[in-house]
């Protein structure tokens, strides 16, 4: 955060840092720190001062106030501080670990890292090599170092901070978002990212120079850290930078996601792979190294419509609780201006232009991660079925071990929440590289994913917060469908399939409703069933993915073993833990798959199981069996699954609860992972 003529005192300037990590908490929360210029900062011996902790945001907020040495009151009128909230890749959670991390005790360099460098270590022998010594076991200490080396090899004194940055990402390999601050340029900051999202938002009461940030470029390329680049990059004008007019006041708020900021502003520039964003006297200039064809030969300041109650928890005790809540408007939302009920129609904008290509193509790969994995379980048998096209579905990483073969009639989905799943995007790269159609389906505008697919759905969830993800499925859910549905448009003989899909869909908000009203008595089944070990999740068809997707939930917020099975497979194996003592829960709907589920349900109970059966209001066949039921209203086959994994959803809530576990901050979990 920098404000630029802008007098803040330090516990503003430390407010404003701990409430920006506390909005991105969920992206990871085993440790903290913040960098802010210590007290000395008028005088000619400028310092920074570090204050890291292990634990939540909040602890770190505690400790600031603990340190003597820092005067809350004094007052700035110009400074930049950074702070980070880590999730632990390489090196154990502590303070030492944490970011900022630092290039020497003097503190001359600090920087903050999301994501991950690859060739570290190399790196590190070198800087070994040359003298400078290791305090934590990470990667991003490497570019702390860096960054020294460079600046204590300079070639000419007044190099800039950018320049500087430059070279050091020249050098690195992996996936990283970056912001620097240094005692050798006070009042100044730096920030980059490749593979990681990074924005910046801007403020200030005064009219900004610009809507369009012109992208500076160097003439020549710079090869290591060793070579001298003569070029100088073209002189900062007005039109080349952004700042109030008049040099009056503004504020820069740098950040991984704009939930950290949108309280302070929604005005906010996306930076690109190699963007090199430097601050210096309230000015903002982005520029690049290379110059390519397909470069934006600017960067738009876009203003988001996020609003902070939308990322608020509201009356509810957890974020998660919120989101599954929400449902009923996050499908609407996702359906909104899309689905015509009157024509039976569906427009997806982003697809429109391709879909004579998609058409073409000989199948379909929908790739994702986890909950968004099991989306496209979820829709597969309808994708296939409206489409008339082959369909695979295919865990990211899985996909990408394998070297799956992937051509150039290939149309390649990829499902993503946050939309910078690692996993997902290296593999959207992958199908890229072998000139597949690639279309992106998040929850996250300016998301990566969406940014480097040719095309895609954004599925208008709304923040998902809670690290356990709700909502985004259903969303997942529905715009997979509706893309059936807009593929299978002029087949003839798919219309009433398409019109029955089409009412499902319409009524799905009150449906969702009612299963929401089933609160209460889950909250009871949760009482009897959250001292247990483990907890088995059973159906097939079209509510396979439920089973899978219920399991997730209940393993990541409970911490309770459990496990989704094809009721097909349960002779096959499972079925051997069926007895009088483990929980059973089985879904049931009355669907394709009916009478085989019953098949399943007497294998459960002749093994003196007590199968807990969610199943479909009318369906008086399988209560007769059950230990428990909860009655879900009725929909059409194909989207059932939406209106079945909602219980699972409110169990695993509940569960959590009972259990004494925080819910939306499951241990060793994290909202977006950008690391492979
Ligand atoms: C589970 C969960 C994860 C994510 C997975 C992919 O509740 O949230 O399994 O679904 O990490 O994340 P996205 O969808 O952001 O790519």
């Amino acid at each position: 955060y920098m404000n630029y003529r802008v007098p803040r005192t330090r516990k503003e300037i430390f407010e404003t840092l701990i409430k920006g990590l506390q909005r991105l908490e969920y992206r990871g929360y085993d440790s903290a720190g913040v960098a802010i210029d210590g007290n000395n900062h008028e005088v000619k011996e400028r310092h920074i001062q570090l204050v890291k902790k292990k634990g939540k945001v909040k602890a770190l907020d505690e400790e600031l106030y603990k340190q003597d040495s820092m005067d809350l009151k004094v007052e700035f009128e110009t400074h930049f501080g950074i702070a980070h909230t880590r999730w632990a890749t390489h090196g154990v959670p502590n303070a030492v670990n944490s970011h900022p991390q630092r290039s020497d005790k003097g503190n001359e360099f600090v920087v903050i890292h999301n994501g991950i460098i690859t060739n570290y270590k190399d790196l590190r022998k070198f800087l070994e090599s040359k003298g400078y010594e290791f305090e934590s076991e990470t990667d991003t200490e490497t570019i702390a170092k860096l960054i020294k080396y460079v600046f204590d090899n300079r070639e000419t004194k007044d190099i800039t901070f950018s320049t500087l940055v430059e070279r050091v990402i020249q050098q690195l390999e992996g996936a990283f978002a970056l912001v620097f601050k240094s005692i050798h340029y006070p009042g100044e900051a730096v920030a980059t990212r490749r593979g990681s999202p990074l924005l910046i938002g801007v403020r200030s009461k005064y009219k900004l120079s610009t809507e369009q940030i012109p992208i500076l470029y160097r003439t020549c390329n710079i090869e290591n850290v060793k070579n001298i680049c003569k070029t100088r990059m073209k002189r900062l004008d007005s039109s080349t930078c952004l700042h109030a007019v008049g040099d009056k006041a503004v504020e820069f708020f740098f950040a991984s996601d704009a939930s950290a900021i949108i309280e302070h502003t929604n005005r906010v520039i996306f930076l690109e792979d190699d963007d090199i964003a430097a601050v210096a006297d309230g000015k903002l200039s982005i520029h690049r190294v290379k110059r390519s064809a397909s470069d934006d030969p600017s960067r738009a300041i876009q203003t988001l419509q996020m609003e902070l109650q939308q990322i608020m928890k509201g009356n509810f005790s957890a974020f998660m609780q919120k989101e599954i809540f929400e449902q009923p408007e996050s499908v609407f939302n996702t359906m909104r201006g899309r689905v015509n009920f009157e024509t039976n129609t569906v427009l997806l904008g982003g697809l429109k232009d391709h879909l004579k290509e998609i058409r073409r193509c000989r199948r379909l790969i929908v790739i994702g991660c986890g909950t968004s994995y099991h989306a496209a379980v979820a829709t597969r048998q309808v994708l296939e079925e409206l489409t008339e096209l082959p369909v695979m579905v295919e865990l990211a990483s899985d996909f990408l071990d394998r070297n799956t073969p992937v051509f150039r009639d290939d149309v390649c989905f990829f499902i993503s929440q946050s939309g910078e799943t690692a996993d997902t995007l290296l593999a959207l790269r992958y199908c890229k590289d072998r000139r597949a159609l690639t279309v992106g389906v998040t929850n996250t505008v300016g998301s990566s994913i969406s940014r480097e697919t040719d095309c895609g759905v954004h599925i208008n969830a709304g923040p998902e917060i809670g690290v356990a993800s709700t909502k985004a499925y259903t969303s997942q859910f529905i715009s997979l469908v509706m893309f059936g549905l807009m593929m299978s448009e002029d087949r003839i003989s798919l219309q009433t399939r398409r019109q029955e899909i089409i009412r499902g869909l319409r009524s799905l908000p009150e449906l969702i409703k009612e299963v929401l009203s089933l609160d209460e008595k889950i909250h009871d089944l949760a009482l009897e069933l959250y001292t247990q070990r483990s907890l088995l999740v059973m159906g097939r068809g079209y509510n396979y993915a439920t089973c899978l997707e219920g399991a997730l939930k209940i393993k990541e917020i409970t911490y309770m073993h459990s496990e989704g099975i094809l009721a097909g497979e349960l002779k096959h194996g499972p079925l051997a833990l069926v007895d009088k003592q483990m929980p059973v829960i089985m879904v049931i709907m009355k669907d394709p798959c009916f009478a085989k589920c019953q098949n399943a349900l007497q294998q459960v109970t002749a093994r003196q199981g007590r199968p807990i059966i969610l199943c479909s209001k009318d369906d008086t066949e399988s209560s007769k069996f059950a230990y428990k039921t909860i009655e879900l209203p009725h929909t059409v086959d194909c989207l059932q699954g939406i209106l079945s994994v909602i219980p699972l959803q409110l169990l695993s809530f509940h569960l959590a609860v009972l259990r004494g576990y925080d819910v939306d901050f499951p241990r060793n979990l994290a909202k977006s992972v950008t690391v492979e």
